[in-house]
Parts: structure tokens; C-alpha cells; sequence
């Protein structure tokens, strides 16, 4: 039986992945899935069941996240992540997961696990995954491939009206930067760079209102799927 389809949305931290997708989800009855959320999931049980983050090998984390163990449990229009059978909740955005979870994406051990999940969850299609290599390297056979971009200070900005922070000029100058060193770190890896797919059409959010980039990835989504339900 041939499987729905999946539309694949990559892009670095802060270019609005992952509320795109949700809301391109919603409009076509798929899943969606935040695949960042399972290599959060891992960061969290790294940090809670290893040593210092600089101590870590791929083997190790892999093995801690496996016995936790991190899992993907379907429900409600989206995929979530369960660490030992419970969903993570807030813990998976605190300051010390966002700080150590690029080390461990960086991790073929690690990538190999996750990459594991994500397939066996979307086996069926009809799954709106985002994160940084479900174009190139977890689905290369999506139907839709998006590469969502934004300018640094713009996804700055986002990141801090999502928190509920002030953004005034320092604020956004402090967090763009921690943005681009994230990409740098994700964009620069030996395993699964950040880098836009084969095929991929790109979308700059910069000046896009949010209803406008949902649109558009929905009518690529449409045009690519026309017939298929
Ligand atoms: O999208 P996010 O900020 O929640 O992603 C968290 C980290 O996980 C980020 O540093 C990149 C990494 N990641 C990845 O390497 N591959 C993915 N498919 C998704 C996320």
C-alpha cells in the first residue's frame, strides 16, 4: 500500500519551522512532527543521566536515550515525544537542553536513534515533519520540501515575542547571535548538515506575514500532491 504523502520543512533555529508546519498540518488533516523536540528529548536525558557535557561520546547518549527510553507517540494531529513514557513538556526548551542539544545532534550514534523514530512514525505518510535533514537525509523521497530562511535579526525577534521577552535592541542583537552560532554549529556538522535539499524549494519568512508562508507551503503541498488524499 503506498504511503501519504510527507512534506519536509527544514531551515535553521528561529525561521518559523515548526509553527509552519503545525499550521500546514491542521490544514490538510496530516501529522505533524517537530523532530528538533526528539533531539531535545535526548539532550535532557544526556543531561540528567551522564556526566559533563564535554565527556559525552555519540555511543553513550544513544544508549542513555534508548534506555530512557525516548519514544514518539502519536495523538490530538501531532507526533510527541515521551521520555520514560511521560511527555518532557517545558524541560525540552530550558537554557541548559538548548545549549547542549547541538553537540548532541551532531552525534551519528545519536542521529542514527533519532532517525529510527522518525521514520517508523511517518511510515504511513501524511506527516508534516520539520527540522534540519528530513529533505536531505531522513526523507529524501518527500513529496514537498520547503527550506524556510529569515534574516538573523527577524528570527531574533520572533524567538523572544515567543518567550514573552522584551526585544529591544541589545536583547535581539544577543539573541541573533546565539541563533547563528547554533546554525553555525548545525550548518558546518560531518553528519547531516544543515543544508537546503535537492529539490527543496526555498522560502525567505523575512517579510512574509505567517498566514502568507502556511499558504504557500499549502499550495505546494496541493500542487505536488494533486489526487492524492
Ligand atoms: O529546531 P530545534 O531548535 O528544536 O532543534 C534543536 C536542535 O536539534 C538543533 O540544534 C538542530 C538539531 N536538529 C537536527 O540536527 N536535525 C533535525 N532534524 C532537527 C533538529
Amino acid at each position: 500500500v503506498a504511503r501519504r504523502p510527507i512534506i519536509a520543512i527544514d531551515g535553521p533555529a528561529g525561521s518559523g519551522k515548526s509553527t509552519t508546519a503545525a499550521a500546514v498540518a491542521r490544514a490538510l488533516g496530516y501529522t505533524h512532527f517537530d523532530s528538533g523536540a526528539v533531539y531535545r528529548a535526548v539532550a535532557l536525558v544526556a543531561l540528567g543521566s551522564l556526566g559533563p557535557p564535554e565527556t559525552w561520546a555519540g555511543a553513550a547518549v544513544a544508549g542513555a536515550a534508548g534506555r530512557a527510553p525516548v519514544a514518539v507517540h502519536a495523538g490530538g494531529g501531532r507526533f510527541v515525544v515521551l521520555v520514560g513514557g511521560a511527555p518532557p513538556g517545558d524541560a525540552l526548551r530550558s537554557d541548559a537542553v538548548t545549549q547542549e542539544v547541538s553537540r548532541v545532534a551532531a552525534m551519528a550514534e545519536v542521529r542514527d536513534f533519532v532517525n529510527g523514530l522518525l521514520r517508523s512514525a511517518a511510515v504511513d505518510g501524511g506527516v508534516v515533519m520539520d527540522g534540519r535533514d528530513i529533505g536531505t537525509v531522513v526523507f529524501p523521497d518527500a513529496e514537498v520540501k520547503v527550506f524556510l530562511v529569515a534574516d538573523p535579526e527577524e528570527r531574533a525577534r520572533r524567538r523572544l515575542r515567543e518567550r514573552g521577552r522584551t526585544s529591544d535592541s541589545d536583547a535581539i542583537a544577543m539573541e541573533a547571535g546565539a541563533l547563528q552560532a547554533r546554525d553555525r554549529r548545525d550548518s558546518t556538522r560531518a553528519v547531516a548538515p544543515l543544508v537546503q535539499a535537492t529539490g527543496a524549494v526555498l522560502i525567505d519568512t523575512t517579510a512574509l506575514a505567517f498566514e502568507e508562508q502556511v499558504r504557500q507551503v499549502i499550495a505546494l503541498a496541493r500542487a505536488a500532491t494533486f489526487g492524492v488524499p
